[in-house]
């Protein structure tokens, strides 16, 4: 039987593409490998938000080639987002890679994989315009938490950001497909849903808005607990806010990206709020999900980000009381518009404020969590921890290990938090 591997960088939208290509290998008579050295085929899917997430890829990739001398007959695919940016270019880097795909042609894998042969030329499959995924059959991660695609691209054109280049303009997927393929999950696993997108709250159909979808999906049989992101701060509406306080399988948990506390910087980077507003829109949220987990992503050492509109970025961790946030140095990004600006952050002072921000984001998130110690809160079973702990995750999204037995994976079970650190809770069944 022929076997294949998958190695994914990135995002969930590429965990999720990854699945979709793992469905389609199978329906298609492949086996899993475990390890890349038994497999007939292997995909690396590519994220390029970052430089360093590029040379990853790079790396894992360059060590696949020595694979070809053991197995002549091995195809090696790369896809995700540093084929749609490099293109053609690849191959000067990459000269013994079978397969070139850009995210915009998974759904035609099932045919590239019948054209696909060992030893011959590069085939490219790159297309500029976006289209939502059709249903295919999918092979996901025996978690409980089970991801579908609603909408896939930006529009928004975040002057930092490659995203808009490498997945296109925003399309959004019917929300007959989203439906269907929810009613097709397992749902003896997959107990939560997370509806995906680069901007989900963008997401329409006619009249329809995304508040209407959260209600059609919270109508599904089966699924307990419903969660979405990214949210873009500047589509999130009182309805969403109102939506997400009303119904009871939505978690609480809001992941609201700012990306700089400086007004200033928000407006270099094309994020179409100011401060004012994100401050606002936050306590809305606190005022009607009084127990909102809101995590966030900054980047720090933006062009032109003076030590001021650093502080201002601390600042704001603190005022909007995020639980955690994914920080990152500023990357620079080839033909995005942040690349020609004046004023570029040396290396080293990126890496001290990355430090010295990543300290007060474990502050807060420890402060935060001390909170919930002695509260009896739900949580969705995932899988083993250290230890021979299980591991779950809240509403909140809050990780908690604690004692029991395996057989509870993939159920919702009472929780008492025990106690607290940044990253993790300890609990005890109740
Ligand atoms: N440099 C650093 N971080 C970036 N992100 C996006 N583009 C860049 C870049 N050029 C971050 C943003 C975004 C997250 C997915 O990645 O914070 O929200
Ligand atoms: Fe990138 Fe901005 Fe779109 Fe997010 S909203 S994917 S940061 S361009």
């Amino acid at each position: 039987m022929r076997r294949y591997f998958i190695k994914t960088f990135g995002c969930q939208m590429n965990v999720n593409d990854s699945e979709i290509l793992a469905g389609i290998l199978e329906d298609n008579g492949y086996a899993l490998a475990e390890v890349p050295q038994k497999a007939d085929i292997i995909l690396v899917n590519t994220c390029s938000i970052r430089q360093k997430a590029e040379d990853r890829a790079y790396t894992f990739l360059r060590e696949l080639k020595k694979l070809k001398k053991t197995n002549p007959d091995l195809i090696i695919g790369i896809c995700g987002c540093v084929p749609q940016r490099e293109k053609e270019n690849i191959v000067k880097q990459l000269p013994f890679v079978d397969l070139v795909m850009g995210p915009q042609c998974v759904d035609d894998f099932s045919n590239i994989l019948q054209e696909i042969e060992p030893n011959k030329e590069t085939q490219f499959y790159i297309e500029e315009k976006g289209r939502p995924r059709k249903i295919h059959p999918t092979k996901r991660a025996k978690s409980p938490r089970a991801y579908i695609n609603i909408m896939y691209g930006c529009n928004n054109y975040c002057s930092y950001c490659i995203v808009p280049y490498v997945r296109g303009r925003e399309v959004f997927r019917p929300s007959k497909d989203i439906m269907e393929e929810i009613k097709k999950l397992d749902k003896s696993i997959h107990k939560e849903v997370i509806l995906l997108g680069q901007n989900v709250n963008s997401w329409s159909e006619g009249d329809k808005t995304f508040s209407d979808l959260l209600r059609e999906v919270h109508k599904a049989p089966g699924v307990e607990w419903i969660s979405f992101m990214t949210s873009h701060p500047k589509d999130m509406t009182d309805e969403i806010i109102e939506t997400v306080a009303k119904l009871p399988k939505l978690n609480n948990h809001i992941h609201l990206p700012v990306q700089s506390g400086s007004t200033k910087i928000m407006k270099a980077m094309n994020r179409k709020y100011d401060r004012d507003y994100y401050l606002k829109l936050i306590e809305k949220i606190y005022k009607k999900i009084p127990e909102a987990t809101v995590t966030s992503d900054i980047i720090v050492g933006f062009p032109g980000e003076t030590g001021k509109d650093f502080k201002d970025s601390l600042s704001m961790i603190r005022q909007a009381n995020f639980d955690s946030v994914i920080t990152a140095a500023y990357s620079i990004r080839p033909g995005t518009k942040a690349a020609a600006m004046k004023g570029q952050i040396e290396t080293s002072v990126k890496k001290e404020r990355l430090q010295k921000i990543m300290q007060v984001v474990q502050d807060v998130a420890y402060q935060k969590n001390q909170k919930l110690v002695g509260k009896t809160m739900d949580l969705l079973v995932e899988g083993p921890a250290q230890k021979g702990k299980l591991s779950g995750r809240t509403r909140g999204s809050k990780i908690v290990y604690f004692d029991g037995s395996k057989n509870l994976i993939c159920q919702i079970i009472p929780m008492k938090i025990t106690s607290a650190k940044s990253w993790v809770l300890e609990g005890q069944r109740t």
